[in-house]
């Protein structure tokens, strides 16, 4: 097999900056490149003061010990692709807007635009490594545009090799990953370029946790993890539906579920809706892909976990309404997080955009704090949200804030939309001395304590829990 000395890693998002910033951090002996089209993220991947363009825990540390030393970031995506023996594939895979699958199929255009580059740019071997998230079978097309379009004595070998990173928990899930998975052609070459990119993670990884699998398996195993997450997300989401009309407590029943080895007690967590990049795309990629193996059943089945979380959205938000009277028209509701999820600024399918939307079309104002995500970010969201009203008009419902106890100021409700560590040190007792009264408490994340707050005197409203103002 060929021993790895460079890498090239096309694609610097939230996968391919921190990804390879790893293997570069553990393996001083290869030079890691990582190349993007996109000027000013490589920009602020190399900015002096390690102002990098995605916020993850521990990544700055990473970063700083090791670029310049062996990471380099550069906007020079064919010198990448040149001076490499191995390229992970790394970019965007969003969900079709328009055309066939519209909605549902993953677009492969950067896929195919990336894979296009390498085998123009290409004058020596090279395994091609896919990173992004893939529909089954798009390793099968690379390799046919790269055959086509190769030049003599250039033998492309393509591996798939997805990634279960988590976001937020990026740099502790690179450092000691459940498994790395490995899919290649079972052909002698295909075999030996499996062992070259398993050398690279047997660096830290160990041996055991690293996985070689067929092609396909490996692609499908990507979809099938994210959609078998966000089926139990969806089913503890449904089961909240039934503890609140029936006064059984949900975290109660997740506690005494997880304690089934089988079941087992992580990612049972009832929110507001799971939200993030991957699982919907992944999910909906997987109902497409069923539906054109003409499986319908299965389709039908995996399109229900992503209608459920539309349905928890939507109830919550509905739950808000009826709760404050059934009217929220010019009342103001405090939003706290705007990000998906903890510890990240992403805001990629966050049910916080969602939320929001409702309420802005029920005339309320909305006051948005969060800790990293960047105004200009929740801008964008927001008028993508509502492409048919003037920018101008949400900046006259919405204000964003630079504090929780300053977006709290004044409004009827507040809404955690968000389980940011930061929410769980609010002073509650400030907060309600700044609100309207009667001061409502909606906890999308399970993150507050309810006894607490409705001692100090708000109504408190909980996922998974019948209403306060009921009780
Ligand atoms: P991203 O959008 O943050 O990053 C992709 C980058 O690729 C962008 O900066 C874009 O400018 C660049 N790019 C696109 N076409 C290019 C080209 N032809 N040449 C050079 N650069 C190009 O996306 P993210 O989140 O990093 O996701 C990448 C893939 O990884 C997706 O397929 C996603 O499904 C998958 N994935 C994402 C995870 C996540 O937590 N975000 C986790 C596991 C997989």
């Amino acid at each position: 097999p060929v021993k790895v000395s460079k890498i090239c890693c096309i694609g610097a998002g939230y996968v391919g900056g921190p990804t390879c910033a790893v293997i570069a951090l553990k393996c001083p002996h290869i030079t890691v490149t990582i190349v993007d089209l996109n000027q000013s993220r490589v920009d602020a991947w190399n900015s002096p003061d390690f102002a990098l363009p995605i916020y993850e825990p521990g990544l700055v540390d990473v970063v700083r010990q090791a670029r310049g030393r062996n990471l380099f970031f550069s906007t020079d995506v064919d010198k990448g692709i040149e001076e490499a023996d191995l390229i992970f594939v790394s970019v965007n895979t969003p969900t079709k807007k328009s055309g066939v699958g519209a909605g549902f199929a993953a677009d492969l255009n950067y896929v195919e635009l990336a894979t296009r580059r390498i085998a123009t740019v290409a004058n020596s071997s090279k395994i091609v490594v896919e990173k992004s998230t893939v529909p089954c079978r798009t390793a099968e097309s690379m390799r046919t545009i790269l055959e086509a379009n190769s030049k003599p004595n250039c033998r492309f070998d393509i591996l798939s090799n997805p990634e279960f990173l988590a976001e937020g928990t990026a740099i502790t899930d690179l450092f000691k990953p459940d498994r790395v998975l490995i899919g290649s052609l079972e052909t002698r070459e295909g075999v030996e370029a499996c062992q070259s990119l398993a050398e690279v993670y047997a660096n830290w990884v160990p041996q055991d946790r690293i996985l070689t699998v067929g092609l396909w398996s490996s692609e499908l195993s990507k979809l099938a993890a994210n959609a078998m997450l966000a089926q139990r997300i969806s089913s503890i989401n449904a089961l909240s539906a039934i503890c609140e009309a029936t006064g059984a407590n949900i975290d109660e029943v997740a506690h005494a579920i997880g304690y089934d080895s089988r079941i087992g007690p992580k990612f049972l967590k009832a929110s507001v809706g799971f939200g993030g990049s991957c699982f919907q795309k992944d999910i909906l990629n997987l109902v497409y892909l069923s539906e054109s193996l003409h499986l319908p059943e299965v389709a039908a089945y995996w399109r229900q976990v992503v209608e459920m979380n539309e349905y928890q959205k939507r109830r919550f938000s509905k739950r808000v309404v009826d709760t404050l009277f059934n009217t929220i028209t010019g009342k103001r509701i405090a939003v706290l997080g705007f990000a998906f999820k903890a510890d990240t600024g992403d805001t990629r399918e966050s049910a916080a955009i969602t939320l929001i939307k409702d309420f802005q079309s029920e005339r309320a104002f909305v006051n948005i704090y969060d800790p990293q995500v960047e105004e200009e970010q929740i801008w964008n969201d927001l008028s993508e949200a509502s492409p048919l009203i003037p920018i101008e008009s949400i900046k006259k419902q919405v204000t964003i804030c630079h504090s929780a106890i300053e977006a709290c100021k004044n409004a009827e409700a507040v809404v955690i939309a968000t389980e940011w560590k930061e929410f769980l040190e609010i002073d509650w007792e400030e907060v309600y001395k700044g609100m309207n009264k009667p001061a409502f408490v909606f906890d999308g994340r399970l993150l507050v304590d309810a006894e607490k707050l409705t001692k100090i005197g708000f109504k408190v409203t909980t996922i998974g829990r019948p209403s306060a103002v009921a009780a």
